[in-house]
């Protein structure tokens, strides 16, 4: 049986998906309240990830965890401790591509993570995935509060699952540290210009005046898109490509299997 945190969100669910399609029995937490309906995990219990009484009940008898934390969290280093203090001895942990570029807060905690799980006594792996491909939605204009030429290698959050599964169930990817880049490195105007749209740079001042998001959240993806903005988000796809046993999917494939 292998838990998968964070499992009714994006990612938890792509990775529930492919454990399924290895025939793997899983057990899902999800937040206390949320509904855990079409997930097709084995079975599902709530659980507050920031709670490790709780954290450690849900995870009981589990032979290993996928631990996906809750999407810039300002949490995230005592979330995974609350899950290595549950005593589930194999921890397979979804970070990010670069987590020590320290101008970005999250990236930053996810490094802080990686090095909790280096110094614990679990047979661990981490996975640092690039932004994927997916968080991009069909659009008349793409807006980003950031460069539009600025360069990244957007993964296929399908090809990150695959091989979150696989790294659950093979052996020999034990102490191993992951990094799962797309293909090719884009930017939003090459993006846009795949739809055959316009790409747009929002201001970044508005964008701070019109999200919803508050406190860490919203001062973390601050960071993020004044980081993206001069630097985007580039990485190697070699990695990726063995550990698929065949070349990544690139932005059009995923657009093209979308839409
Ligand atoms: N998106 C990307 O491109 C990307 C790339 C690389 C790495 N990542 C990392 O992937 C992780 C997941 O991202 P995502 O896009 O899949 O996020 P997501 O869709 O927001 O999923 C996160 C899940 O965590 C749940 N959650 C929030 N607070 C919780 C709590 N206190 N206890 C238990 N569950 C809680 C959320 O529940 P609710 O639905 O109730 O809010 C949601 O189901 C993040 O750590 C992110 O940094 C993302």
């Amino acid at each position: 049986m292998i838990g998968v945190t964070g499992a009714a969100g994006k990612t938890g669910r792509a990775v529930l998906a492919a454990l399924a399609a290895r025939g793997v029995p899983t057990r899902a937490l999800v937040r206390p309240g949320r509904s855990a309906a079409g997930l097709g995990a084995t079975e599902t219990v709530h659980a507050d990830l920031r709670d490790a009484g709780q954290v450690a009940t849900a995870l009981d008898g589990v032979s290993a965890v996928y631990v996906v934390a809750p999407n810039v969290h300002p949490s995230e280093a005592s979330i995974v401790e609350n899950v290595l203090a549950a005593g589930v001895p194999r921890v397979v942990y979804h970070s990010v591509l670069h987590p020590a570029v320290e101008a970005m807060p999250h990236h930053w905690a996810k490094a802080r993570a990686e090095e909790l799980l280096v110094a614990s006594d679990v047979d661990w792996t981490v996975l640092q995935p690039c932004a994927y491909a997916q968080n991009f939605r069909p659009a008349d204009v793409l807006r980003v509060p950031y460069s539009v030429d600025t360069r990244f290698a957007f993964v296929d959050l399908l090809d990150v699952a695959f091989v979150a599964a696989r790294v659950l169930t093979e052996d020999g990817h034990s102490y191993a540290t992951y990094e799962l880049a797309g293909p090719e490195l884009l930017s939003v105007a090459d993006v846009a210009a795949l739809w055959g749209v316009r790409a747009e740079r929002e201001d970044l001042n508005e964008w701070y005046l019109d999200t919803p998001l508050r406190g860490y959240a919203r001062d973390a993806l601050g960071a993020m898109f004044t980081y993206y903005d001069e630097h985007g988000l580039p990485g190697n796809p070699r990695v990726l490509a063995s550990l698929l046993g065949r070349p990544p999917a690139t932005v059009a494939d995923v657009f093209a299997r979308e839409s």
